[in-house]
């Protein structure tokens, strides 16, 4: 039985490329394993973000959580800002990193060009978003995190912060975990430029499929998607991108291989393959919003979250007790 942690930030609804990069997986791993999966609110003011938004995305995506099969009783399941030992531990790695290697990582250029083009003015948050992440992993002393192929990086990084802390003070202290992408679908691109990922802030939201789409947007955005003038249902990522990520949402949500799904439409048009891949997205998420609306209407959420927090809560106060022996700071409160 593995440890297992993994977040989801709240700053948009979800999308399909969350549920097979992160949810899916998840929801896999949880009956034979130790699941921690909290919702990274505190991630979510890296980023400018108005209250009222925040407040209605983490309660949606507690739903979310719920409908797309993430038992609240097999698993651990809470909001990152309800154990304020997350921040804790972020200050205490932040005094251990570097602005360079801070500086390096993909995540941060891209989204502070996009808040800003002047250094000035960048948010520092963006620039201490992978501490704050290395914290929520090492808190918990998690042996795996089943995460997208874009967060790749910041695990690197946690490892290395957690190899630095523990050879600079000669402990043990902090377990280094390992990245672990989904089998398929670690990096689901968008439908109208399949050259980018499929994400929640894509100014085009045709090329971005969110869980909580009308069905007939959800079939209307994959009739639409980008392919190719190949007309050749061939798994090619260089020369067919589109039909690529076509095939990768198939093969992740039906359980057939890519090969066999080539096989299936050897004599068929990408017009076949839409309609049939839209046929099996929207079955799995008309299923999901269904199981959502119950999700909302079900009073023992909120009692259950609370619950699984205060059972977190106590392990990482521990930790953070550790720790503060470690660097002479220790005492009893
Ligand atoms: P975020 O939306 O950035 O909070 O991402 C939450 C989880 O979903 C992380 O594990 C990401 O790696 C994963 N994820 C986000 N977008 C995609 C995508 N387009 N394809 C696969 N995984 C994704
Ligand atoms: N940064 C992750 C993302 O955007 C979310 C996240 C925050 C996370 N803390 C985490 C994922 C810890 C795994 C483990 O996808």
């Amino acid at each position: 039985m593995k440890k297992i942690i993994s977040g989801l930030q709240a700053t948009d609804s979800l999308t399909l490329g969350n549920y097979i990069g992160s949810i899916k997986s998840l929801v896999e791993l949880q009956n034979e394993n130790n699941l921690y999966v909290f919702i990274a609110d505190l991630h979510s003011i890296t980023v400018p973000i108005d209250p009222k938004d925040l407040e209605k995305n983490r309660k949606s995506i507690v739903c979310l959580y719920k409908a797309c099969g993430l038992d609240f009783k097999k698993s651990k399941i809470f909001y990152q800002s309800s154990i304020i030992e997350h921040s804790h531990l972020a200050y205490i790695l932040m005094c251990h990193s570097n602005l360079g290697e801070l500086n390096r990582m993909n995540q941060f250029k891209s989204k502070s060009l996009k808040q800003s083009n002047k250094t000035e003015t960048i948010p520092t948050g963006l620039l201490i978003y992978p501490c704050l992440m290395a914290a929520d992993i090492l808190l918990y002393d998690a042996d795996i995190v089943p995460v997208g192929s874009d967060q790749k990086q910041h695990i690197e990084l946690t490892r290395i912060l957690a190899d630095r802390f523990n050879k600079k003070y000669k402990s043990k202290i902090f377990k280094i975990p390992e990245f672990y992408p989904p089998k398929i679908g670690g990096r689901i691109m968008d439908l109208l430029d399949p050259t980018v990922k499929m994400s929640k802030s894509s100014e085009n939201k045709k090329g971005t499929i969110f869980l909580l789409d009308k069905i007939e947007d959800i079939r209307k955005k994959i009739m639409g998607s980008k392919t190719d003038s190949l007309n050749k249902v061939n798994f090619d990522i260089e020369n067919q991108p589109g039909v690529a990520n076509l095939l990768t949402i198939y093969s992740s949500l039906s359980g057939l291989s890519i090969k066999e799904i080539e096989k299936k439409y050897i004599n068929k048009n990408y017009g076949d393959l839409k309609k049939d891949l839209a046929e099996i997205v929207c079955k799995v998420v008309e299923d999901i919003q269904k199981k959502y609306n119950d999700a909302k209407n079900n009073k023992n959420l909120d009692k259950e979250l609370k619950l699984n927090s205060s059972v977190c809560k106590k392990e990482a106060h521990n930790k953070i007790k550790e720790i503060h022996k470690i660097l002479g700071l220790e005492y009893e409160y």
